[in-house]
C-alpha cells in the first residue's frame, strides 16, 4: 500500500509537471511572487514623503491615513491605492516604497517606484519644446532606470534578471496624467489646445518604458489608463463655466473627459503595438475611466453622496477652497466620497476601481485571471 501510494504520488507529480510544461500560462502563475509598479501620486505608497526627511508636509499628518492605517502612511489618501488592492488580490504584502531602501532592500514581494508629481515625459522634454518647467521630483524614465539599478543588485545578471521578472507583475502607471495636470491647471493662459500635441509623446514613453521592462524580463504588465479628469473637484473649479453645454449630463467638464478618452484610445493602441510586438506577454490595458465612471454615474450605488466633491478640503462648490491638511474641512466620512482632496480619490473610490481591474469588465483580461488564455 506504502509503495503504491508513493508510486502514485510521483505518477501524480509527473502528469502535473507535463501539465505545467504544456501550459507556460499555469506556470506564470495567477499568483505573483511579486509586484513592480512606477506611477504618481495616485499609487505613490511613501516615496515622496521618505524624500521630504524631516521637513514638513501635510502627507504627513491625519487626516491622510485616517481609513485604513489610522495613521499618516505616504499614500495621497485617506487608506489604500488602487496598487495596495492589486497585492492583496495576490496575497502579497503591500508593496514597500523602493526610495527608503534603494540601496539594500531585497524586495523579496516587490517594490513601489512611484513618486508623487511624476511625469511620464522628462521636464527637458517640456522645457525644450514649450518653454514650459515642470518642477518634478521624477519621471518615468528615471524610475525605470533606478528599477534596473535595484535589479542589477537584487537578481545580477541577464539570466537571474529574467527570472526574476518572469514571476513578477509590472503595474506601469497610472502615469501621464501629471503631463496634463501640470499644463491644464497651471497658467490659465496656456492653451487648452497644447496637450493634444504632446499626448502621442505621453503615451510613446509609457509605452517605451513597458516595453523596457519586458526587455528586461517581464511577461506581465498591467498599462492603466487617465481617469475622467473633467470629473475630478479642481478641474471642475479651475475650468467653471457658464455655458451649460460645457457639462455633461453627470455635470462633469465634458472637453477634459474628452481629452482623457483621446488619451486612452492612443494608449490602447500602444497597447496593442506592444502584444503584437513581444508575443507571450501579457499586456493588459486597464480602464480607469471607465471603472471611475461607475460611481460617477451611479453614486448611490456606492453609498457616495456626490462624486465631484472633496471629501477634505475647504468651501466652494467642489470644497477646493483650501489644500486638505491638518485644519481643512472634513466634510464627512471618507467611505462616502469618492475624491479624498479635490485630486486624488479615497480609498473607497480606489476599491471599487481595483474591483473592475481585478474581476473586469474594465481590463481587456480581468488582472485576477491574467494567467488564463
Ligand atoms: C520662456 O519663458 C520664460 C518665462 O517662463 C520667459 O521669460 C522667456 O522669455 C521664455 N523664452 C522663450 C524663448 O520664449
Ligand atoms: C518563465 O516562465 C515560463 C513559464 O514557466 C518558462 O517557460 C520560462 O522558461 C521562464 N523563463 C525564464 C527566463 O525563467
Ligand atoms: C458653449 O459650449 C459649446 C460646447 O462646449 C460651444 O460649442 C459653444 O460655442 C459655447 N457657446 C458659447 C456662447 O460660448
Amino acid at each position: 500500500m506504502g509503495r503504491l501510494r508513493c508510486s502514485s504520488a510521483v505518477f501524480l507529480l509527473a502528469a502535473v509537471s507535463v501539465v505545467l510544461l504544456l501550459n507556460s500560462d499555469v506556470a506564470l502563475g495567477c499568483g505573483f511572487k511579486r509586484i513592480f509598479s512606477f506611477g504618481d501620486s495616485i499609487i505613490d505608497t511613501g516615496n515622496f514623503v521618505y524624500s521630504t526627511g524631516n521637513g514638513p508636509s501635510a502627507l504627513k499628518e491625519l487626516p491622510f491615513g485616517m481609513t485604513f492605517f489610522n495613521k499618516p502612511s505616504g499614500r495621497i489618501c485617506d487608506g489604500r491605492v488602487l496598487v495596495d488592492f492589486y497585492a492583496e488580490a495576490f496575497n502579497l504584502p503591500l508593496l514597500p516604497p523602493s526610495i527608503p531602501e534603494l540601496e539594500t532592500g531585497q524586495f523579496a514581494t516587490g517594490a513601489n517606484f512611484a513618486v508623487l508629481a511624476s511625469t511620464a515625459l522628462p521636464p527637458d522634454y517640456f522645457k525644450n519644446k514649450y518653454n514650459f518647467t515642470m518642477n518634478v521630483p521624477s519621471y518615468l524614465p528615471a524610475q525605470v532606470d533606478s528599477f534596473k539599478k535595484v535589479l542589477a543588485r537584487i537578481a545580477p545578471g541577464d539570466s537571474a534578471t529574467r527570472a526574476l521578472l518572469n514571476e513578477s507583475l509590472v503595474v506601469m502607471g497610472e502615469i501621464g496624467g501629471n503631463d496634463y495636470n501640470f499644463w491644464f491647471l497651471g497658467d490659465p493662459k496656456n492653451s487648452r489646445d497644447t496637450p493634444d500635441q504632446y499626448l502621442p509623446d505621453v503615451v510613446a514613453g509609457i509605452g517605451a518604458a513597458a516595453q523596457a521592462v519586458i526587455d528586461l524580463g517581464a511577461r506581465a504588465v498591467l498599462v492603466p489608463g487617465n481617469f475622467p479628469i473633467g470629473c475630478v473637484p479642481v478641474y471642475l473649479n479651475a475650468h467653471q463655466s457658464d455655458n451649460a453645454s460645457d457639462y455633461d449630463e453627470n455635470h462633469c467638464l465634458r472637453w477634459f473627459n474628452d481629452f482623457s478618452q483621446r488619451h486612452n484610445g492612443a494608449l490602447k493602441q500602444e497597447v496593442a503595438r506592444l502584444r503584437s510586438q513581444n508575443p507571450g506577454v501579457k499586456v493588459v490595458f486597464a480602464d480607469y475611466f471607465g471603472a471611475a465612471m461607475q460611481f460617477v454615474q451611479n453614486p448611490q450605488q456606492y453609498g457616495i453622496a456626490d462624486p465631484l466633491v472633496a471629501c477634505c478640503g475647504g468651501d466652494g462648490k467642489y470644497h477646493t477652497g483650501k489644500p486638505c491638511d491638518k485644519n481643512a474641512k472634513l466634510w464627512g466620512s471618507p467611505a462616502g466620497f469618492a475624491s479624498w482632496d479635490g485630486i486624488h480619490m479615497t480609498e473607497k473610490a480606489y476599491s471599487v476601481i481595483a474591483a473592475g481591474v481585478l474581476d473586469g469588465p474594465y481590463a481587456d483580461t480581468p488582472l485576477r485571471n491574467i494567467c488564463q488564455g
